[in-house]
C-alpha cells in the first residue's frame, strides 16, 4: 500500500520515467473524446475521500476533478474541523479508522496540524495523501510545481531556483525544495525577510543532499539570476504575533519592474492564492506561469492517483 505523505519519497526516475510522461499522456488525453472517455475507466469503481480541516480551493478541487475524469467517486468534507466529529472531540485517529471501515480507496487529507497526516496513516488500511499539513508539507503541490519546471524550461538539472516569501511558515517551499534535491546542480537563492527566514531542518536536508544553496534579502540580484522565481505569500494564518504579522506583510512584491530583473527565458511561479505578493500587472508577461501551473495540478494528481492503484498505463 502506497501513502503520499512527503515529497521527498519520489525519486527522479519515479519522477521523469513515471509520473511526469503519464501527466503528459493525460493532458493529451483531454483532447481526443475517444482517449478521454477511456479515461475515465481507468480507476473506475474506486472511491475517493477529500477530508479538508483547512481551506482550499485548488488542492481539493484539482483532486475531486482528477478523480472523477478517471472515474472514481468521491466524497467531500470541506471543513471537516467543523462539520465532523472531530468538533465534538473525537481524536483523527479513531476518525481514520471509522472512515477506513466504510472502504473508500484513498483518503486525502489537508490539516492545519503539522504532521497531522502521518499521524492520520499510522490509523489507515487505506492509501492517505497529504494534502498539506500545517507548517509541514504539501508533496502533490512540489509535483507540480516541478512537472510545471520540466515543461516549461524543458529540464530541472541545472535550474537556479529563487524561492521567496514566508519560508519560516509555508509548506509548499519546504516540500519543494526537499524534491529539488532529487535533481542535479540545482542551486536555490532563498529570499525573505530575516522574521521569515528558511527552517533549519530543510537547510540541514540540503546540506546532505549536496544542494548549493544561499540565503539572501537581495531581491534584484536574486531575480537576476534566476532560471525559476517561486513566490510565496505570508502564511497570515500561521503567523501568532500580529505585530510580527504587520512587519512582514509587505514585505516583498513583485510587479512589472521586479520581473523586469529576470531573464528573457525565466518563469515567475507561485502555489496560489496570491495576496498581493505578485500584481496582476505581471499576468500579460508570458514568463508568469503560475494558472499555467495550477491546470498543472489536475494532470499530475490525475497520474499520481494511477501510480497509488499501479495504474499508470505502460
Ligand atoms: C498553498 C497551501 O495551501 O499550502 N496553496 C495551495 O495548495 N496551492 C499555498 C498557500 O496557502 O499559501
Amino acid at each position: 500500500m502506497r501513502h503520499v505523505l512527503r515529497s521527498q519519497q519520489f525519486d527522479r526516475e519515479l519522477l521523469t520515467n513515471q509520473l511526469f510522461p503519464a501527466a503528459d499522456r493525460i493532458r493529451s488525453a483531454f483532447d481526443s473524446p475517444a482517449e478521454r472517455s477511456a479515461l475515465r475507466t481507468s480507476l473506475q469503481g474506486r472511491i475517493l475521500l477529500n477530508q479538508f480541516f483547512e481551506a482550499s480551493t485548488r488542492t481539493r478541487f484539482s483532486f475531486e476533478f482528477a478523480a472523477i475524469n478517471l472515474g472514481m467517486t468521491v466524497l467531500n468534507t470541506e471543513n471537516a474541523k467543523v462539520f465532523s466529529s472531530f468538533v465534538k472531540g473525537e481524536s483523527l485517529e479513531d476518525g481514520i479508522r471509522i472512515l477506513c471501515s466504510y472502504r473508500p480507496d484513498v483518503i486525502v487529507i489537508r490539516h492545519d496540524e503539522t504532521g497531522a497526516v502521518e499521524r492520520a496513516a499510522g490509523a489507515s488500511n487505506v492509501p492517505i495523501v497529504n494534502a498539506g499539513d500545517g507548517k509541514g508539507q504539501h508533496p502533490t503541490q512540489a509535483l507540480l510545481d516541478l512537472y510545471t519546471m520540466q515543461r516549461e524550461l524543458g529540464t530541472i538539472d541545472g535550474l537556479h531556483v529563487v524561492i521567496g516569501g514566508d519560508l519560516a511558515n509555508g509548506r509548499t517551499v519546504r516540500s519543494l525544495a526537499c524534491s529539488l534535491s532529487k535533481f542535479k546542480d540545482v542551486h536555490i537563492t532563498f529570499v525573505a525577510p530575516s522574521l521569515l527566514r528558511v527552517g533549519e531542518d530543510i537547510k540541514e536536508h540540503l546540506r546532505e543532499q549536496g544542494v548549493s544553496f544561499e540565503e539572501t534579502e537581495d531581491l534584484k540580484t536574486a531575480l537576476s539570476q534566476a532560471d525559476v522565481v517561486y513566490w510565496t505569500r505570508i502564511q497570515k494564518e500561521r503567523i501568532t504575533d500580529p505585530t510580527l504579522y504587520e512587519k512582514v506583510k509587505d514585505a516583498y512584491s513583485i510587479g512589472k519592474e521586479e520581473m523586469s530583473w529576470m531573464k528573457p527565458k525565466s518563469i515567475l511561479m507561485h502555489p496560489l492564492p496570491r495576496v498581493g505578493e505578485i500584481k496582476e500587472e505581471c499576468d500579460e508577461d508570458p514568463r508568469a506561469a503560475y494558472f499555467r501551473q495550477a491546470e498543472n495540478g489536475l494532470f499530475i494528481r490525475m497520474a499520481v492517483l494511477q501510480w497509488l492503484f499501479d495504474a499508470i498505463p505502460a
